[in-house]
């Protein structure tokens, strides 16, 4: 799949991820369908992406989106609970639970419900993708990637994506532009069999267990750790204290 070819989005589980991911894709003007399960996540779904915290309508009142624009991105968005509704997307990105055995059923399903060209993305926090592929078919396996966002997804500008060996250079480019068509700055990263968290939740993972070794040593206290990182490097947050990430809101 080329990514001009890529028309329409499919987003499967519409949580704090795929809401915000198919917020992204509704702003970057792709018809976006989010497929959840039940009727109160399709409920939350629409709050969080039309009204919440990080939504359209904050956007527009942060003066982030023209309101002409949010009203075109709220027009593009699909909920629905259907799996045959996403059979003519050109991509999924998948933001359903952080479980293995979870997303390996799931993409098998997917697999013979959406048309054979579309691109399979999951938003795993760390998972080795080609696990979370092994039961497609290996035409699939030449579209599967990895396209990890961070929360909240229309305020973070970060996207690794996640290549795999089976990966063409055509499906590697048009997900690297999707990412960059919704904002994103993207970085690459090769799928690697035996890790957890790709290149972001690892450096952060090394950093905090480093941080707990001090406090656990006596070497300094949580808060003086967070306040060091804070004012020494420009965190927006230490390890201890709030995470923010970005701060409260927009
Ligand atoms: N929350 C974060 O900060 C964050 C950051 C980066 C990546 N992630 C990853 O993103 C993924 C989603 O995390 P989240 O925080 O959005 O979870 P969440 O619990 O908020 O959302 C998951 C959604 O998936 C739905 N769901 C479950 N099974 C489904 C199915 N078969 N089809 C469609 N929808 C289904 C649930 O109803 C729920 O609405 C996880 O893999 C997580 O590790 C999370």
């Amino acid at each position: 799949m080329k990514f001009e070819d890529i028309k329409t989005v499919g987003v499967l589980g519409g949580g704090v991820m795929g809401g915000g991911i198919a917020q992204m894709c509704a702003v970057a003007g792709y018809p976006t369908i989010v497929r959840d399960i039940s009727d109160e996540a399709i409920e939350a779904t629409r709050q969080a992406v039309f009204e919440g915290k990080w939504s359209l309508k904050r956007a527009v009142e942060r003066g982030k989106l023209g309101y002409d624009d949010a009203a075109a991105a709220i027009a593009r968005i699909t909920l629905t609970q259907k799996l045959e509704d996403l059979k003519d997307c050109d991509i999924i990105i998948e933001a359903i639970p952080e479980r293995l055995d979870l997303k390996q059923q799931v993409f098998k399903e997917l697999d013979s419900a959406v048309k054979p060209e579309a691109i399979f993305a999951s938003n795993t926090s760390g998972f080795v993708i080609q696990e979370i592929a092994r039961d497609v078919s290996a035409e699939r396996k030449t579209r599967f990637l990895g396209m990890h966002f961070s929360n909240p997804v229309p305020a973070m500008r970060m996207c690794e994506v996640i290549y795999t060996p089976e990966s063409t250079e055509e499906n590697i480019d048009a997900v690297r532009r999707l990412g960059e068509a919704g904002g994103k700055a993207v970085s690459m990263v090769k799928d690697t069999p035996g890790t957890y968290g790709f290149l972001l939740n690892r450096i952060f993972g090394a950093a905090r267990r480093e941080a707990v070794a001090i406090v656990e040593a006596g070497i300094a206290t949580k808060e003086d750790i967070d306040k060091a990182m804070i004012t020494g490097r420009n965190w927006p947050a230490g390890f201890f204290g709030s995470r923010g990430g970005i701060g409260r809101e927009w």
